[in-house]
């Protein structure tokens, strides 16, 4: 493909959807998918056209980079439907663009912004069915790049492929989240990869939480890794603490994923006239805050978890409980949120495509 006037893509048809297997009200979190998948792929220097075709697996090299080097990234998005049965796109221009600073980060060939956006609207179109109306109910929308070529030798590859995948999608956390504040483990380091949506930075992550969860814990939050006195983000999700009323979050850096929700709560607080830091937010401050109770409120903020309450943490085998609190910052920014992504509120910011 060597210019956007030669872009088209290609559907290939399914001879029969899938969608009336799926009991809609009873989804787990990333386990059905549709029936298209978008494929891109990149050789011989430059992007090949892309094509839409019903979902399937596909073969590739047991010698290709992703398996041996890890060589892959990915996005999260959703799409929601409105009361007047039209679909919308939240903020799709940031992750297209955190898609290709991914890229970069990993030695891939950034995907050209037409193939990323107009596949994204050609296929949730073609799957427009898969979105169900109502809040909460949403497509997952997982774009992703691995690396195909064969050979392990340690560098990267020159053939890739981009693929875009569809799963419909209520909540990912079921109920309450409980967290563990990391104090050995570390998910990120400066220099390292943790601003990227880089597959590692997930599977490094999976055995201590896998811990956590022995424990009764969902998820982690990351603490700094030179000191672990810094808070940082968790596993799926920024993170959030109230302390009385001021809201505070760590800043994005090299070690943190600049989140498209997270920067949302930001806006919407703001808005609100709610006292928002983002400033390094250190555990002794949190435990103190916990102890005096003037520690309010601690909720994540991601695609997939959209703004999740945390009842309770823990630091260094000591569980701290949330008090329960009306009217929370969670929960009326999580409204203010979903009725824009649902067009139920106007969209001040122009963040709905
Ligand atoms: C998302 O929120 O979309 C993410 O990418 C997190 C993922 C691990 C579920």
């Amino acid at each position: 493909m060597s210019s956007s006037s030669d872009f088209a893509i290609e559907i290939q048809k399914v001879q029969d959807s899938k969608i009336s297997d799926v009991d809609f009200d009873n989804i787990t979190f990333g386990n059905t998918f549709t029936d298209y998948m978008l494929v891109c792929d990149f050789k011989n220097g430059e992007w090949q056209k892309p094509i839409i075709k019903p979902y399937e697996p596909f073969l590739i090299d047991p010698s290709a980079k992703v398996f041996h080097y890890g060589q892959a990234i990915f996005e999260g998005m959703k799409a929601y439907k409105d009361e007047h049965d039209e679909v919308w796109l939240f903020r799709p221009d940031e992750n297209f663009h955190r898609f290709n600073k991914s890229a970069v980060r990993m030695a891939m060939p950034e995907v050209p912004e037409v193939v990323f956006m107009e596949g994204l609207k050609t296929i949730i179109d073609l799957e427009r069915n898969w979105v169900k109306s109502g809040l909460g109910n949403t497509l997952y929308i997982r774009p992703f790049m691995i690396a195909i070529g064969s050979g392990v030798i340690a560098q990267p590859s020159t053939q890739y492929r981009f693929m875009i995948i569809l799963s419909p999608a209520k909540s990912y956390y079921s109920g309450a989240v409980k967290v563990v504040i990391a104090d050995h483990y570390s998910r990120a380091a400066n220099g390292g990869i943790g601003a990227a949506k880089a597959a590692g930075n997930y599977s490094a992550q999976f055995y201590p939480t896998k811990l956590a969860n022995d424990k009764g814990f969902q998820q982690i939050i990351w603490t700094d890794d030179a000191t672990h006195t810094k808070l940082e983000e968790a596993g799926t999700m920024n993170v959030f603490f109230r302390i009385n009323d001021t809201l505070y979050t760590a800043p994005t850096s090299e070690r943190i994923l600049d989140g498209v929700t997270r920067k949302s709560i930001i806006a919407l607080a703001k808005r609100e006239g709610i006292d928002v830091q983002e400033r390094s937010v250190l555990v002794d401050e949190i435990v103190a805050a916990a102890q005096n109770s003037t520690l309010k409120e601690i909720f994540g903020a991601g695609t997939a978890a959209v703004v999740s309450p945390i009842a309770a943490f823990s630091y260094q085998e000591i569980e701290y409980v949330l008090p329960v609190i009306e009217d929370s910052f969670a929960s009326q920014l999580k409204d203010k949120l979903t009725k824009i992504q649902y067009k139920l509120a106007e969209d001040t910011f122009g963040w709905t495509v």
